[in-house]
């Protein structure tokens, strides 16, 4: 194979692979009930996914905060509306998820 087939191939998994994992992380917050609560542009009885993006944005320790959250729960940084601890979502699908909101 020569360089340009070789690039082409490369940038044609990415178009299809990026795609398909957004949706994946999708149906992961959907399976874990997390859309019960958020949806990715509006805010429901959580803040919207697009904006906890928004607020973390360049903030390296964003990713653990986010983890422990998910799974202890919490409350005061939104609201007082407080968010369930979801200790049946296994760690790595919870680092799947966090990759997902922060990547919106
Ligand atoms: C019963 C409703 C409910 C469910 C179910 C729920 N959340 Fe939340 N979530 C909330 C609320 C309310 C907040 C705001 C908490 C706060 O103000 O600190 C929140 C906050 C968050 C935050 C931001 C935390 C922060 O400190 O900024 C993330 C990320 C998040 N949720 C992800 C998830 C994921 C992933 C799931 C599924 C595993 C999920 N949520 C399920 C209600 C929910």
């Amino acid at each position: 194979m020569n360089h340009k087939k070789f690039a082409q191939s490369i940038l044609l998994v990415a178009v299809i692979a990026v795609p398909t994992m957004t949706i994946a992380s999708e149906e992961l917050a959907q399976a874990n009930n997390c859309l019960a609560c958020h949806a990715v542009d509006q805010k429901l009885g959580g803040p919207a996914f697009n904006e906890i993006a928004a607020k973390y944005k360049g903030d390296a320790a964003a990713a653990a905060l986010l983890a422990d959250k998910i799974k202890n729960g919490g409350s005061g940084t939104w609201g007082q509306v407080p968010m369930p601890p979801n200790p049946a979502v296994s760690d790595a699908d919870i680092a799947t998820l966090v990759d997902w909101v922060l990547s919106l």
